[in-house]
């Protein structure tokens, strides 16, 4: 059956949209892609008119590329930064909602963390929620429950607040879309999760596209924005769209110092200006790279990038060391071995130890093969996470 277009659910089937009513209008609404923020003091709904309902998302993790490390004002980087989106580490979210009886100043949430409640998770969620009330008034007149798991262990020692904000901002903009109007098309509503991704976690707006995507402006590079990340995947050399990203667990230990401190650091940091001028120069230089396919400029970028971070780092104020001795052992050993072999094997590094591994499908069977016989001696518990380029976030059907 065709819906008509003029129709809320006819103009989702014509997006390609599944299915869903409209419960609730707002007094007002607008929508505007060159926004500055999308606060709506208008999309309050009308509580008695609320049919509980379920949403779910699984949204992956990503890598960085080109590094975000600093920041301004509301979650603004200070420079531009471009990743892959990866396809197995990812979070899977469901956001039950049913109306309040009384809507109250802050907003009522439950988190359940592997269908266990979870404290912790559920006071940053909160928190977090209560940021986006500007934009969504609606949350306090809700009632939430958030169940939500990682694909990967949580002990892991990887972080999950990029695939964990993605997944729950999305989520919160198909309930926009089920309590309001659908969105013009796909690029808007993924313009919006990317928005609120950021708000919660800065790295966590790139995750929202599949392939790669880039966050700040980029004189160069159309759309771009420090308000949320655009997809470059378009441009995406066939080499890359399947590369592989093997995780190398070197500690699972909790960060001595977390990301949020670590950016705040670089407020004092000498060489911060230096950086930022030259993140945005590489990721200039890298979006050609993806589109050229120069599989060695790309890995000499790329470790660059890692070794600059982890030297912001040291050379912050008090300085801090996250790599541990075995991730420069693996390191050197990464090194030694592409010099033997010719393979175009490159690393990166999160803010912690773990080392990213990257390479073409090409040569994955002998990388496995030196991960597996020389590598593995150096990760906690011998684990690593096998994972790829990844095509982006999935709304999956609700478990009732
Ligand atoms: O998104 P945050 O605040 O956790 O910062 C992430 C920073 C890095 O992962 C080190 C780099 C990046 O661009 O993802």
């Amino acid at each position: 059956m065709t819906l008509p277009l003029g129709t809320a659910a006819g103009r989702r089937e014509a997006n390609g949209w599944e299915g869903g009513v409209i419960k609730a209008r707002p007094i007002l609404y607008y929508k505007n892609s060159n926004i500055l923020n999308y606060h709506n003091p208008s999309l309050t709904v009308i509580s008695s008119e609320i049919i509980p309902g379920a949403i779910r998302w699984r949204s992956p993790s990503n890598i960085a590329l080109v590094k975000y490390w600093g920041k301004h004002g509301n979650q603004l980087p200070q420079n531009a930064s471009v990743s892959f989106t990866l396809s197995g580490a990812a979070t899977d979210t469901t956001l039950r909602y049913k109306s309040r009886q009384e809507a109250g100043e802050s907003v009522e949430v439950a988190l359940l963390l592997d269908g266990t409640p979870n404290s912790g998770f559920t006071e940053r969620t909160k928190a977090f929620l209560e940021k986006l009330l500007p934009v969504y008034p609606f949350l306090k007149q809700l009632s939430f429950t958030i169940e939500t798991s990682n694909s990967f262990p949580h002990s892991a020692g990887i972080a999950s607040s990029a695939s964990g904000m993605s997944a729950l901002a999305l989520c919160l903009v198909s309930l926009e879309e089920e309590l309001f109007e659908p969105f013009a098309d796909r690029a808007e509503f993924l313009a919006k999760a990317s928005y609120l991704s950021r708000l919660g976690s800065g790295s966590a707006c790139r995750s929202v596209y599949g392939g790669a995507a880039v966050w700040g402006k980029l004189p160069g590079l159309d759309g771009s924005s420090d308000e949320y990340a655009v997809s470059v995947t378009e441009s995406l050399h066939e080499v890359f769209k399947n590369y592989h990203d093997d995780i190398l667990l070197i500690s699972k230990s909790e960060k001595s110092v977390s990301s949020r401190a670590g950016h705040g650091l670089m407020e004092g940091n000498p060489y911060a200006t230096a950086r930022y001028a030259q993140a945005n120069r590489r990721t200039d230089e890298m979006l050609s790279v993806l589109k050229h396919g120069n599989v060695e400029r790309f890995g000499e970028i790329l470790e660059s990038e890692a070794l600059t971070l982890h030297a912001l780092m040291m050379s912050s104020h008090p300085p801090y060391i996250l790599i541990r001795p075995n991730t420069l052992q693996v390191i050197e050993r990464i090194h030694r071995y592409r010099a033997d072999t010719g393979n175009p094997l490159y690393f990166t590094l999160d803010a912690g130890p773990n080392l990213h591994l990257l390479y073409p499908h090409a040569v994955a069977a002998e990388v496995k093969q030196f991960i597996r016989e020389e590598l593995l001696y150096f990760c906690e518990d011998k684990m690593y996470l096998a994972d790829r380029v990844g095509k982006g976030p999935e709304r999956l059907e609700v478990n009732e």
